[in-house]
């Protein structure tokens, strides 16, 4: 994270002794990455934050995961997944992966367990519901259109917190190493520059610490060689205070100011955060081009090094009428496939002045893999739909 942040009480010097009331000693951990060369933050414990008592094995349930061969654009109707009966973690239903990203979806009603990614961070998008993620740096509550940052190795759960009756539907992106920023944004010191469209007063981080107490706490974790659980002595809620400029965070889309232009703006410009080997871009309701002659939906456009991921999360999409996408839906245009806008779709677009839209798009550089939750929600349609399927 670009900035300095302190919940809870501290010692004012680090590295120096910080009694608990009865005279012992808090047990100080420092999280940071790169090998003690980047962002970290110093957590002050009430137990020793290494005292594990068993490690077992576990097997998440086993998903086949194909090539896009033949190679084509896709479209997955994700609201045709099974909803509620699932938890956000362990219920998360995988639709594309490659070595640098393993996007999934999940529409839970029931709180997760501990978890820990120590892969890499983690992105999730909250379409709909609301919930509560908590973890050892304390709480942030997520509602429709909210991004969280989970740095890798934070052991975290989510609580549904909305009406039972609605699952929280959210997507995740978990990459293989860290998440934030689009560097050009931030200044030399990280600090957001004037010409991003979004700064420090739209971030949210936990305000007070969280804790929990309890014994022989159970704790999932994604390894860089599988899962383990992980038994906990104690609750590893037990941080009194921290600071430091490492922790979970949160930033709702509907804070992202677009960048506009009297022609078509490239994607770039609605780029939000930056991974390893891909990105995440926020297309977000907006003033559309303002060229007398402009066209205000997009060229056909061929990312020649890129495979992009639309996840349709509100709003209409006008480029993509008369395509069966909806709510919910994710479209994958892959490289060595020309996209673009629907049959008609540029001649209905010249004259508009507002695109009342919503969608998280991920853009990777390698190519993705088909998980079989995505294929068996597939509308295998999509491909002809600029050929064949007329204009609505
Ligand atoms: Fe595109």
């Amino acid at each position: 994270m670009p900035y300095y942040r302190r919940v809870g009480e501290v010692p004012p010097k680090r590295h120096t002794q910080f009694r608990q009331p009865d005279g012992s000693l808090y047990a100080e951990e420092l999280m940071g990455q790169e090998g003690f060369s980047s962002d970290s933050s110093l957590l002050y414990h009430r137990h020793l934050p290494t005292a594990i008592v068993a490690a077992e094995e576990y097997d998440p349930p086993a998903y086949a995961r194909v090539a896009n061969r033949p190679l084509k654009p896709r479209h997955f109707a994700t609201h045709k997944l099974d909803a509620g009966g699932t938890d956000p973690i362990l219920g998360r239903q995988p639709l594309l992966a490659n070595d640098d990203v393993h996007i999934s979806y999940v529409a839970a009603d029931r709180p997760s367990p501990l978890y820990r990614n120590a892969i890499g961070d983690e992105c999730v998008y909250v379409e709909s519901g609301s919930v509560r993620l908590e973890s050892t740096f304390g709480a942030l509550e997520l509602s429709a259109g909210d991004y969280a940052i989970i740095p890798t190795s934070v052991i975290h759960r989510y609580v549904p917190s909305g009406s039972p009756a609605e699952p929280v539907r959210m997507l995740s992106v978990a990459a293989t190493g860290h998440i934030g920023p689009p560097k050009r944004y931030l200044s030399a010191r990280g600090q957001f520059l004037e010409h991003s469209p979004y700064c420090e007063r739209d971030l949210r981080g936990p305000a007070a610490p969280l804790l929990a107490d309890g014994t022989d706490v159970p704790v999932y974790v994604w390894h860089r060689r599988g899962w383990s659980l992980h038994t906990y002595a104690h609750h590893p809620f037990d941080v009194v205070g921290w600071d430091g400029h490492l922790y979970p965070w949160a930033f709702s889309i509907h804070d992202f100011e677009p960048i506009t232009g009297r022609v078509h703006q490239p994607p770039p410009v609605h780029q939000t955060f930056q991974g390893p080997n891909f990105v995440i871009c926020s297309f977000v309701p907006r003033k559309v081009d303002y060229h007398p002659l402009a066209i205000p939906v997009p060229y056909n456009h061929h990312n020649v090094d890129s495979d992009e991921v639309l996840f349709y999360t509100g709003g209409n999409y006008e480029a993509r009428r008369g395509s069966g996408i909806g709510q919910g839906s994710i479209s994958l245009h892959p490289s060595g496939f020309t996209h673009g806008p629907q049959p008609g779709a540029p001649e209905r677009a010249i004259g508009a002045e507002f695109f009342d839209e919503l969608a998280v798009m991920v853009d990777t550089f390698r190519p993705l893999d088909l998980c079989e939750p995505a294929l068996a929600c597939e509308d295998a349609a999509y491909a002809w739909t600029w050929a064949h399927r007329p204009a609505q």
